[in-house]
């Protein structure tokens, strides 16, 4: 993934900032739940990476009541959403800052806790990604990943596929974003962490092709953005026919996997 690639997954986000919340409920709830995960203890200084418009860190807040939170992504809309939102939690110095994994403007080894939020997909360098969260965390601090995992939508493959002529640069998309237990485990390791806990979550889930479609806007709209408007727009409405022929009495029928990772710098 070149530097404009980059550019092209944080515009996105940015582009779809307003209606992320609603489209991304499944995800919140999975912050929270690797939240609930991270070891019990006292974290001072905790960085949220990938931190969009806050929902992990507002899960950390609840959980460990941190001193000082910093939320890094590059995204300028889902900032400021951000800062709507936790701008001024009592007792919580919160900083913001806009980055890139690979280039955060904050201190080396100075992170008890590193947390990283359905972002890690989208980071096109996931050995480089890893080595730069670790270079933030103290000695013994936490790292704990939620991301993408292998084996999900592939009801939505399918279709996309069987579609003529295919979308390669879609269908390779879901090869580049999901990851399973031991490429994760390899990232970690490579990074020098120690693996404490790695987990994989499949969900099936019955929805509407519009809110599936709605979603897939929300959180991939880059992925369709070299294609011509009015091409995407006829191609889009073709996928949407069909995912209706695929559907049955509960809808469309998808499933969703999730990775979860916790490790542990040594020291
Ligand atoms: C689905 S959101 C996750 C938001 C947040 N972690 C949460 O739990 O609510 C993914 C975020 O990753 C950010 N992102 C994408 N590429 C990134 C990169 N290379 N470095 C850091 N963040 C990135 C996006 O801008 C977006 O805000």
């Amino acid at each position: 993934m070149s530097d404009d690639d980059r550019t092209l997954v944080a515009d996105g986000f940015t582009e779809t900032a307003s209606d992320y919340e609603d489209a991304v409920r499944f995800n919140i709830e999975g912050g929270q739940r690797l939240v609930m995960s991270i070891p019990a203890g006292s974290y001072d200084d905790v960085l949220d990476v990938g931190c969009g418009t806050g929902w992990t860190t507002q899960a950390i807040v609840d959980r460990f009541r941190p001193a000082r939170i910093t939320g890094v992504d590059p995204s300028e809309g889902m900032l400021e959403q951000f800062q709507a939102k936790l701008g001024g939690i009592e007792g919580v110095e919160v900083t913001l800052a806009q980055g890139d994994v690979e280039n955060m403007p904050v201190p080396d080894a100075a992170f008890d806790l590193v947390v990283c939020a359905m972002a890690y997909h989208w980071f096109p360098r996931k050995w480089a990604a890893a080595e730069a969260m670790a270079a933030k965390m103290k000695p013994g601090g936490v790292l704990a990943i939620l991301c993408s995992g292998r084996g999900g939508e592939q009801a939505y493959r399918d279709i996309l596929a069987n579609m003529e002529p295919p979308n390669y640069v879609w269908l390779g998309a879901f090869d580049a974003v999901q990851r399973d237990i031991p490429e994760m485990e390899d990232y970690l390791v490579q990074a020098g962490l120690e693996v404490e806990d790695i987990w994989m979550e499949r969900r099936v889930r019955h929805t509407t092709v519009e809110a599936y479609t709605q979603r897939m806007r929300v959180v991939a709209s880059h992925l369709i953005g070299d294609m011509p408007e009015d091409e995407a727009e006829a191609y889009l409405a073709e996928v949407e026919r069909r995912m209706r022929e695929a559907s049955g009495p509960r809808g469309w029928t998808y499933d969703f996997t999730k990775l979860y990772a916790i490790a542990r710098k040594p020291g």
